[in-house]
């Protein structure tokens, strides 16, 4: 068994085993040092481990468990054991368990036995609950940001494609004729759905656990709301026993970045086919593309189909974290340890592929004539015929059959319905068509129609983008 991430990590238990082992009566067993240690991937959590244990103290000596002086010796060390992890001069030990553990023990080490009493009112279980709070709550944060820059990249190059035609599908079949900018906003319509998620889900991580200690609270009587402000929570876990065993916020996390990434998967889903010879629509950077081990010619959209891979990934570590509460009865269990790496991961991939989505779109180039050659290929237009015989006074459903048999037509005669003289438009059946259908019958005549809210013409583009613009 190895431990991860850190490479100066001491990757061998300790022979004399472990530590708070006061009550034993042997070594903790060499392999379950290793098997119980989550030092390997909880040390990311240094940070907001060290400022968790500042705001304490100062609590403590706000309540007078601490003086002055003892609260300042102990905050002077953590900042210290700060750099040195920073500087990489910490060695993590594995029989120390967890970051906790190793920051405590190193301050001991430092400052001596004033450092032992920063435990004082203390547990590991509401202290590791605060450290992943912090630690989302910052990771929310940059996200957040990053979702913003993707959102203004999308609005600018719908911006420069709200005139672009271009079919609009159902079924994968040409339907009717969109502009590509309004396509574009439909990818931010989502996009600004998930970012909305996270803040929301803001709310929820943001309140601290700290004070609940162990499981019951602490007879110190802590000024919990003090050490809220301290840590810039929003509020507080009111609940000592849900306070240490709760990992919904987390949980909550994974839901919103699954989400974010399956709306991700699904328009890199679209760069992948678009980018085909087949279609063409777009090209894509070719920085953001790699070519084959035998195939000279290829470009192979790797990027987004990574993110449509990595996809997968954040929905398992959503499974993994649904699947880690539900046996769980209160409070604190060594299983919680088993929160961090689905979390981490699921922050990371998260963020990845928005920084690979932030640096591709903005060099995505829209093949505007191979858009446009593609809606008129499509009889994309046979709705506007349609509509334009109701406005002549044939029923619907009239209309939608004499308009089937023109397309017929023209697809034997490999012609556009534009193609089609006015005899032919109207077919045995009708006289009503008359050359005003011509103008129906365009691309752009058609896309200007659909003049209203969250409609594709142009000019509803232009004003979608604006207010999407006051948004971000
Ligand atoms: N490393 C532990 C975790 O991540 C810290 C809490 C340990 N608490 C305990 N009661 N053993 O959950």
């Amino acid at each position: 068994m190895t431990i991860k991430e850190n490479p100066s990590a001491q990757l061998t238990p300790n022979k004399k085993g472990g530590s708070l082992r006061g009550r034993f009566s042997e070594a903790t067993d060499e392999f379950v040092q290793v098997f119980t240690a989550s030092i390997g991937f909880d040390q990311r959590l240094y940070r907001e481990d060290i400022a968790g244990s500042i705001a304490h103290a100062t609590m403590l000596q706000r309540i007078g468990v601490l003086t002055e002086d003892e609260c300042a010796t102990i905050v002077s060390g953590l900042t210290s054991i700060q750099e040195e992890i920073e500087n990489g001069e910490l060695t993590w030990r594995i029989e120390l368990e967890d970051v906790h553990m190793n920051i405590e023990h190193r301050l001991i080490e430092l400052i001596g036995d004033t450092g032992k009493k920063l435990h004082t009112g203390r547990s590991r279980n509401d202290q590791v609950a605060t450290d992943i709070r912090l630690h989302l709550r910052a990771a929310i944060d940059m996200l957040v940001e990053q979702q913003g820059r993707l959102l203004t990249a999308l609005a600018d190059l719908a911006e420069a494609n709200a005139d672009t035609i271009m079919p609009g599908f159902t079924h994968l079949q040409a339907a009717q004729p969109i502009t590509f900018g309004h396509h574009l906003m439909a990818w931010f319509e989502m996009l600004r759905r998930d970012r909305e998620r996270l803040l929301d889900c803001r709310k929820r991580v943001n309140q601290l656990p700290l004070g609940a200690a162990a499981l019951a609270g602490s007879p110190y009587l802590p000024d919990r709301e003090f050490v809220a402000e301290l840590l810039g929570f929003d509020g507080i876990c009111e609940n000592s026993l849900d306070a240490v065993s709760d990992r919904d916020f987390a949980i909550e996390f994974c839901a919103a970045a699954a989400l974010s990434l399956t709306h991700m998967s699904r328009w890199c889903e679209e760069m992948v086919l678009w980018a085909s010879q087949q279609f063409n629509f777009i090209t894509l950077p070719d920085r953001f593309c790699t070519g084959s081990s035998i195939m000279p010619q290829k470009k192979n959209p790797d990027v987004p189909e990574l993110i449509r891979g990595k996809t997968g990934r954040v929905n398992g570590q959503l499974i993994t974290l649904l699947t880690l509460m539900k046996g769980q009865p209160l409070a604190y269990n060594k299983d919680n340890q088993e929160d961090k790496e689905p979390l981490f991961d699921a922050i990371d991939t998260l963020s990845n592929c928005l920084t690979a989505l932030i640096g591709m779109v903005p060099n995505i180039q829209a093949n505007k004539a191979v858009m446009l050659e593609a809606t008129l290929k499509g009889f994309t237009t046979a709705t506007d015929l349609a509509d334009y015989l109701v406005r002549k006074n044939v029923p619907f459903r009239d209309a939608h059959d004499l308009v089937g048999k023109a397309v017929q037509l023209a697809a034997s005669q490999g012609k556009g319905l534009e193609e089609l003289s006015i005899e032919e438009l109207n077919g045995p059946d009708t006289t009503v068509i008359e050359p005003d259908v011509y103008q129906v019958l365009t691309l752009h005549g058609s896309v200007a129609t659909r003049d209203h809210l969250g409609g594709t013409a142009p000019n509803q583009v232009r004003q979608a983008i604006t207010r999407a613009r006051a948004l971000i």
